[in-house]
């Protein structure tokens, strides 16, 4: 008896995690080089036909400001003026994709950051050349995701949803 309610226990705790692992979130923009070669479409579906859930989108030509606070990490970088430049050159698209391990799927999903070491089959690898216009940002790790999606995004511009798809992309 005691046994069985521990197991029961057990198994609503494992629920429990996986639900909230299916939620984990990540911070992809497709960078102005992306928007003006028309490559949006093409990149959303990506992320959609993988079995991600979109939860927020957003179409904004980004301030230097917002840029230097995405990218303050690589502030002491000798490219950083050049990057700041090119990703304040025209409009991004900036979205949050939801989904298990979205952060990880999304990185292998984007290629390596310079497009020749990228793979054949990855965004980068298939659609751009240099690491200079390398048409697309993913987060690097569930804590950057966090932090790009409050830089990004207010609560209310991201909506909680329920995707028929989960039924058929997750087990059970
Ligand atoms: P991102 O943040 O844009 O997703 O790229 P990433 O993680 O793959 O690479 P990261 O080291 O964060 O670099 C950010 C962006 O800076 C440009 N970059 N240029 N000239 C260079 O050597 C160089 N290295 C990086 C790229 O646009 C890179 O995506
Ligand atoms: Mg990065």
């Amino acid at each position: 008896m005691v046994i069985c309610l521990i197991l029961n226990c057990i198994k609503i705790l494992a629920e429990y995690i996986m639900e909230s692992a299916k939620e984990e979130r990540t911070f992809i923009m497709v960078k102005p080089d992306g928007v003006q070669r028309g490559l949006v479409g093409k990149i959303i579906k990506r992320f959609e036909q993988k079995g991600f859930k979109l939860i927020g989108l957003k179409f904004t030509w980004p301030s230097d400001d917002l840029l230097s606070k995405h990218y303050a990490d690589l502030a002491n970088r000798p490219f950083f003026p050049t990057l700041i430049k090119y990703m304040s050159s025209g409009p991004v698209v900036a979205m949050v994709w939801e989904g298990l391990n979205s952060v990880k799927m999304g990185r292998f999903m984007l290629g390596a950051t310079d497009p020749k070491d990228s793979n054949p089959g990855t965004i980068r690898g298939d659609l751009c050349i240099q690491v200079g216009r390398n048409i697309i940002h993913g987060s690097d790790s569930v804590e950057s995701a966090k932090k790009e999606i409050a830089l990004w995004f207010s609560d209310k511009e991201l909506v909680q949803w329920t995707s028929n798809n989960d039924l058929w992309v997750y087990e059970k």
